[in-house]
């Protein structure tokens, strides 16, 4: 009965994305299996072992190891969050294609509880139902749907100031490699909006990148400052972390909004003005969706640039290979550095975790899950596993060279690696960030060596980031 119930949506998922699930209910009636519970105390659920195992920097291994002992489906409370964790790419397609007209996710806690506090209003990552569908769907269009490439000579810009800077460092470790990252991808983000003008006006700009590239990676280190201590805790004690990230996000809202609203003086061809002209959007619902989506660039593209650096560092054939590919093709029309990035997102994916709220119930291969339940699909866990990728653990862009067969030299199912995640909910910004990061990888290695200077261990710091610090050189060639 199951099976049929997979095949019926997996059509119909590779179809249309989305559908109904009023049909399918009629086609199954009872879930096959019970989904086992990791035992805890009533409070804090199983909070102690994960601080045991390491704490939430190093959630991904606790979680990895407890689909190796419970299955691909289990539930655990851990602290206040009661979810079911799913790891197959099967039950995640399942999971996706009955996710509901209006997809829902959980937000970090200590955002909501700003949001609430001072009454900020924010963009789509934070909207829900009609407002959220309704702001999606434009952005769609202008974002993902017809996305036109008028903005790369901007990007070249951005990208070329950049590694000038970094020439100076004289084959010298680069001193600020993720704040020069955040720069350059809050910039890209500046170069998208306002378009060919970009040129002209980036040196009265820059001090507003600068300051807000700082201010958005000071928000970030004081967010995950509350994996120890809960934002809710830490503001009713009223502890020096909240406060920190208040000023940290009051900041970066401010300085959003001052560089947005320079951005819609300047009158540019870019993004911005194409939703200017063409919609009846107000204009503080354009400023509210558009300083998210500055924010929202900034952490997501500096840490997966950092990741491909470093990984391109380490593996010397691979940037040879890269840079002779790069010789013959368009940095766009490049499979192998496609392929080079989709293995570093695989490796690394910026989100370990990728969440949703199903309105109704919702039925899994094995598995009925109760409506409104939190539903967690570990990334992490399904993208190191050997089932779905050979050799797991090892960095082989070529394992997604394509067969004679269609079929992926060393892909069981592409499905188990979703670092964009999925679905009407998905990122928005995933067109620009991959030409962004092509851009910045194809122009990187056509002029230097990568060297990274020793390995790093994965750390999760809400999203997935090195456990010590990045060293990298560059040699002109
Ligand atoms: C490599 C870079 C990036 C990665 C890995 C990434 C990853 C993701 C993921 C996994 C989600 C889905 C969350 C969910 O399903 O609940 C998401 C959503 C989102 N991303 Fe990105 N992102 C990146 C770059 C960007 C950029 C450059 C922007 C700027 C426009 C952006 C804006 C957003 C927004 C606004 C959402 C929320 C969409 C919605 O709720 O409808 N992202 N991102």
């Amino acid at each position: 009965m199951a099976n049929r119930y997979c095949s019926l949506v997996l059509v119909n998922s590779t179809k249309k994305r989305f559908m109904s699930t009023s049909n399918l209910k009629t086609v199954i009636t009872e879930s096959k299996k019970e989904i086992p519970i990791v035992k805890g105390l009533p409070l804090v659920g199983t909070m102690f072992s994960i601080l045991a195992a390491g704490g939430g920097r190093k959630l991904h291994e606790y979680i990895d190891k407890r689909h190796q002992k419970y299955g691909s489906v289990f539930r655990e409370k851990l602290g206040s969050v009661d979810a079911i964790w799913i790891s197959n790419p099967l039950d995640m397609k399942l999971l996706f294609a009955q996710e509901g007209k209006f997809p829902k996710h959980i937000l970090p806690e200590a955002w909501l509880l700003y949001n609430d506090t001072y009454g900020q209003k924010r963009g789509l990552y934070f909207m829900n139902g009609k407002e959220w569908w309704k702001y999606r769907q434009i952005f769609n269009k202008v974002m993902l749907k017809d996305l036109n490439v008028n903005f790369i000579k901007s990007y070249k810009v951005v990208i070329n100031d950049l590694l000038n800077e970094w020439e100076l460092s004289n084959g010298q470790v680069i001193p600020n490699l993720i704040a020069d990252l955040y720069k350059i991808s809050i910039s890209f983000m500046v170069a998208h909006l306002v378009g060919r003008v970009y040129d002209d006006c980036k040196n009265d700009l820059s001090n507003d990148i600068n300051c807000l590239a700082q201010c958005i990676q000071k928000v970030f280190q004081c967010t995950v400052k509350f994996t120890v201590i809960p934002a809710k805790t830490s503001k009713l004690l009223k502890l020096n972390i909240w406060n920190d990230f208040v000023i940290a996000v009051d900041n970066s809202i401010e300085s959003a909004n001052n560089l947005v609203s320079k951005l819609m003086s300047l009158n540019g061809d870019g993004l911005l003005n194409s939703v200017l002209n063409v919609h009846d959007i107000p204009i503080d619902m354009i400023k509210r969706l558009m300083i998210d989506f500055i924010i929202a660039a900034g952490d997501t593209t500096a840490y997966s640039t950092q990741w491909s650096l470093y990984t391109l560092g380490l593996h010397k054939s691979i940037q040879n290979n890269l840079r002779h590919s790069l010789l013959k093709t368009d940095f766009l029309e490049c499979d192998y550095l496609n392929n080079i990035l989709k293995e570093v997102l695989r490796m690394y994916p910026l989100a370990p975790f990728i969440t949703r709220i199903p309105p109704s119930d919702i039925y899994l291969t094995d598995h009925k899950i109760p409506a409104n339940s939190l539903v967690i699909m570990s990334m992490f866990t399904s993208s190191r596993n050997g089932k779905y990728f050979n050799s797991p653990n090892e960095f082989i862009p070529d394992r997604w060279n394509r067969l004679k067969n269609n079929k992926y030299n060393g892909v069981n199912e592409p499905f188990a690696t979703l670092p964009y995640g999925f679905g009407a909910r998905s990122c928005i910004g995933q067109k620009m960030a991959h030409v962004q990061m092509c851009l910045t990888l194809s122009e990187c290695i056509k002029r230097y060596n990568i060297h990274t200077m020793q390995p790093v261990e994965i750390a999760l710091d809400l999203i997935t980031v090195p456990d010590d610090q990045i060293n990298i050189k560059i040699h002109k060639l």
